[in-house]
């Protein structure tokens, strides 16, 4: 069994990359994804991805080597992998909350590492995906990050930022799924049905992010051109601030920010 990339543990994360990896151009034959109960991703096998459960095998063989197990599983795992481990691979971690200093002292050699944190937008080709790296050139990162630019937007950070960009891309879907849905029930509550009210709440959501990423424009000019003086509009905005909207926010991210720091392993 030969294959180029193994994708081990293909979970929600894994199977969102295997089939971002057709995007970017990879055969799908080319793929390995493992796991231990192979029948929940059988769907995969019509797709034509090679199966398996020997994560060994399925390493040996790969020059790039994803990383998508639960943080609780991957000591066990790269106990498991490091002896068909080589320097000429890459291993590209997700694994939340596991730097790869962590990683590089489990293995005891030196592999080039990538670390990525994505966004379940993965799954639908439009997350925010930020990397770092470790014994890896610019030549490694860039084959890295041209299969996540296959699956969103990337950006090459420090890892000291790593833990932040958890908060702000990976729990920010969360913080923007709950505007959407305050939203929402102020739609409700003005008339529209729940579904009206949730499509106008998100495709205005979507919108307004797309001004910003396409015009590189900066929220309080967008801000600018839809307050009308004396208006609804700033009415509103004025009543939210006095209720602490932007503040709640920050120190929402902030405490957020505060327990990533303090997390027991
Ligand atoms: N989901 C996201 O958008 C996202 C974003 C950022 C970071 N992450 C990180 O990515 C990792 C995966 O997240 P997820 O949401 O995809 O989790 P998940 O759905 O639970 O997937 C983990 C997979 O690993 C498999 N697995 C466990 N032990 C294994 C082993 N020894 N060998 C092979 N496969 C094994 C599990 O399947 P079996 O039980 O069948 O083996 C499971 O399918 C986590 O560390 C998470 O923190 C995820």
């Amino acid at each position: 069994m030969t294959s180029k990339i193994a994708i081990i543990g293909g979970g929600n994360l894994g199977s969102a990359i295997a089939l971002g990896l057709l995007k970017s151009k990879t055969k799908a034959s080319d793929i390995i994804i493992t796991r231990r109960n192979l029948a929940k991703i059988d769907h995969l096998k019509k797709e034509g991805f090679q199966l398996a459960t020997d994560n060994v095998k399925a390493t040996k063989n790969a020059s790039l080597v994803f990383l998508c197990v639960q943080p609780k599983q991957i000591a066990n795992l790269l106990n498991e992998i490091k002896s068909s481990l080589n320097a000429k691979q890459i291993l590209v971690s997700t694994i939340t909350g596991v730097s790869t200093e962590e990683i590089a002292a489990h293995l005891g050699k030196k592999i080039p590492i990538v670390r990525a944190m994505p966004n379940t937008a993965i799954a639908i080709g439009k997350s925010m995906t930020c990397l770092c790296a470790k014994d890896a050139d610019e030549k490694h990162l860039a084959e890295v990050q041209k299969i996540f630019n296959a699956l969103g937007e990337t950006l090459v950070i420090e890892e000291r930022l790593m833990k932040a960009a958890t908060v702000l891309a990976a729990s920010g879907i969360a913080f923007a799924m709950r505007y959407i849905r305050a939203a929402t029930q102020g739609g409700i509550q003005m008339g529209f049905d729940s579904e009206e009210a949730q499509l106008i709440a998100a495709q205005t959501a979507s919108g307004a992010a797309s001004l910003l990423l396409s015009r590189e424009s900066h929220p309080e000019m967008e801000i600018d051109k839809v307050t009308t003086p004396e208006g609804c509009t700033i009415a509103g905005l004025n009543e939210m601030e006095h209720q602490g909207l932007s503040s709640a926010l920050i120190k929402g991210i902030i405490t957020s920010f505060d327990r990533i720091n303090n997390i027991k392993k």
